[in-house]
């Protein structure tokens, strides 16, 4: 009887992990992350047909393509709002140096490399305002780094 406690005990803390695993997928999921193998010369960002005038873009019925690019200390645009139910491409570049766009209390986490554009994809569901920081060491103003992914 001894070991039937262990063995329950054994599938309660498995049953834990995946609800934790899976819990921390709510709210905004990420159905892939990778790099698009694009590259980009940081000194002619400006005559990028799409990072020249980065923002949101409708694409699809329910999908939106968002440019960004990130720089000593900034994400620009710093703030980004997209329609809750949508799958939202986003593409990343620098200006400078390595810097990352890290979506506050998800899994939505990418570097972002001078020379290379980074692309994650991320299906947001019910409004809500999510932060967003850098969290690769950029320099003196690095943790002033913030913006916003806004849901609504
Ligand atoms: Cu940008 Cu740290």
């Amino acid at each position: 009887t001894y070991e039937k406690f262990w063995l329950a005990a054994a599938m309660a803390l498995i049953v834990g992990f995946i609800l934790t695993i899976t819990y921390g997928t709510v709210g905004i999921g990420v159905a892939m992350v990778d790099d698009s193998g694009e590259t980009i010369n940081p000194e002619n960002i400006n005559d990028h047909p799409k990072f020249s005038s980065p923002g949101v873009e409708q694409v699809g019925e329910n999908e939106y393509d968002v440019y960004i690019q990130v720089v000593q200390f900034a994400f620009l645009p710093t703030e980004v709002e997209v329609p809750a139910n949508s799958t939202v491409n986003l593409h990343l570049t620098s200006r400078d140096v390595i810097h990352s766009y890290s979506v506050v209390g998800t899994n939505a986490n990418t570097m972002v490399i001078p020379g290379e554009v980074a692309e994650v994809t991320v299906n947001v569901d019910e409004p809500k305002e999510y932060g967003v920081i850098c969290t690769e060491y950029c320099g003196s103003g690095h943790h002033n780094m913030e913006g916003k992914l806004t849901v609504v």
